[in-house]
């Protein structure tokens, strides 16, 4: 699967019927990466902003399985977008070295991501300004 560099929404197929319904990630075809790590975020406060990292190597899937949420990305070349996530089929695909912020938790927010590495906390910048640096877009 070639490497993806752009935020992209994926839409996850529902397989409903009058059991109720079923969606499905397989790492490498719905998800365009080998998923090496599943976390979930519940229980956070509407007034909390989550994440605000950047990831070295990471590729991530954001998916709202209930509730919903908002994350706000800058990517490499400075462009920001929100995302509302609020469909437990549809999720966002952020590639690696792009900055997010998660927040507007609703109460019954359950926020699972997909990783495609396992957590090492050295891949993580934490610094909004040596990101910018990074991407080549800090102050000179
Ligand atoms: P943190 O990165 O602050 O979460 P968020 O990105 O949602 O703001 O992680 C919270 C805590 O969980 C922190 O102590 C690190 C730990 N953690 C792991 O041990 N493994 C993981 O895969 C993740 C994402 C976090």
């Amino acid at each position: 699967m070639p490497e993806m560099t752009e935020v992209k929404l994926l839409q996850f197929r529902e397989n409903g019927d009058r059991r109720g319904r079923l969606v499905v990630m397989e790492g490498e075809t719905d998800i365009p990466f080998e998923i090496k790590r599943v976390f979930y975020i519940y229980g956070s406060d509407p007034d909390v902003i989550r994440g605000r990292h950047a990831n070295r190597r990471s590729e991530f899937v954001l998916v709202n399985v209930a509730g919903t949420s908002k994350v706000r990305v800058v990517d490499r070349s400075g462009n920001e977008m929100v995302i509302s996530l609020n469909h437990p089929h549809t999720g966002i695909y952020l590639p690696a070295m792009v900055w997010k912020d998660m927040y507007d938790f609703s109460p019954d927010s359950v926020l699972l991501v997909l990783a495609s590495e396992h957590y090492d906390p050295d891949e993580y910048i934490r610094d909004f300004s040596e990101f910018q640096r990074m991407c080549g877009n800090g102050e000179a």
